[in-house]
């Protein structure tokens, strides 16, 4: 029997916004939220060693406003992993998500990330140790496979090996990573997708919870998997670079809910934040830099980008470069 918690974790979990390092920090989480209040949100990776050696504050704090939200773990070492949770647990997370999917050379020389599609014994364990030291959901965000592993035999077997461990919720990046040769970059386009081997695998194990991911950049998109049966949609880079389209739209489109805010709304609902940034001595373009695609496709889009990207890093730049860029722009679109 799931708890009331995990349960609506779940039902955020039918759009999530992906886990993007140097992208998705506090402060463009703060910003997903205003523009959708039932997505659910993952923190950039952070890996377990991070948490135990490091400045944790820094690591994991985040704003109450910001729930639901995923913590995402990158680590292979079930101990370090068990003691990173431990940790974490005090921070309130929404879920842990284990990452399984990371092609860059500084996590495959850590033997973690995508590497470990090859190793599903070794993440059984790591998740085990997990779930035994975390107070909420347990879940794996994979890739079909990596180099020359044939996806229609290892992602079965990766997801049994797993579920048996304990874990029944996974995101599928629905292409390979090619560990050799491709940069992270390129591993997030080149290898091809192959959305119909995520739906088999939801006929194969409809027990499972299981989000499609990779290459979904509209909602539209995103309602066409869920009416296939998948559970949930997870969307990265067009989130990121189109917020306004994917995330305001999402909350009635995904959820049947009410309607997001519209652009001015949400440029309004984002000054608490940034005032609160600025006090606290940090930069008003750390905010803003996540949200130059507000008004992607708007007349005005580009005066905008412009001036908060010139403006915003300049020491001293504050509300009033926000308050006159945000006025060029809706004085066009009014
Ligand atoms: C800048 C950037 C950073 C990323 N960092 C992470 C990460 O920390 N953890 C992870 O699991 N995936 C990471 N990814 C991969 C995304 O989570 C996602 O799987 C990928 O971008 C495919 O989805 P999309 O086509 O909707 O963007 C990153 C992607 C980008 C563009």
């Amino acid at each position: 029997m799931k708890n009331v918690e995990e349960t609506m974790v779940r039902q955020a979990s039918r759009l999530a916004v992906a886990p993007m390092m140097d992208w998705t920090d506090r402060h463009c989480r703060a910003f997903h939220r205003v523009l959708s209040r039932r997505a659910l949100l993952y923190t950039e990776m952070v890996t377990a060693q991070a948490i135990l050696h490091g400045d944790r504050a820094r690591l994991l704090d985040y704003d109450a406003a910001e729930h639901p939200v995923a913590l995402q773990l990158g680590g292979s070492d079930p101990a370090d992993l068990a003691g990173a949770v431990r940790i974490a647990a005090d921070w309130g997370y929404d879920e842990i998500n284990l990452n399984v999917g990371c092609p860059s050379d500084r996590v495959q020389s850590g033997c973690f990330g995508a590497v470990l599609m090859e190793r599903p014994a070794l993440v059984a364990e790591c998740v085990a140790a997990m779930i035994a030291e975390s107070p909420v959901e347990v879940t794996v965000k994979c890739r079909i496979g990596v180099d020359d592993q044939v996806p229609e035999e290892v992602l079965p077997r990766f997801l049994e090996t797993v579920a048996a461990a304990g874990v029944t919720r996974f995101t599928i990046h629905a292409r390979k990573a090619w560990l050799q040769g491709l940069s992270p970059k390129e591993n997030r386009d080149i290898p091809p997708l192959d959305y119909p081997l995520v739906a088999a695998m939801k006929r194969a194990y409809p027990h499972l919870h299981l989000s499609v991911n990779g290459g979904i950049a509209t909602l539209g998109a995103a309602q066409d998997f869920l009416a296939l049966g998948l559970d949930g949609v997870m969307i990265g880079r067009a989130a990121y670079h189109d917020p306004y389209t994917i995330l305001a739209g999402a909350d009635a489109t995904i959820f049947g809910g009410d309607p997001g805010p519209d652009r001015a709304a949400a440029v309004a609902a984002m000054r608490p934040h940034i005032a609160r940034h600025l006090e606290a001595g940090g930069r008003l373009n750390q905010v803003t830099r996540h949200m130059l695609g507000l008004f992607h496709g708007q007349p005005g889009a580009r005066a905008w980008r412009r001036m908060l990207s010139e403006g915003a890093a300049k020491p001293g730049a504050g509300l009033d470069l926000y308050d006159a860029a945000a006025a060029q722009v809706l004085a066009r679109a009014a």
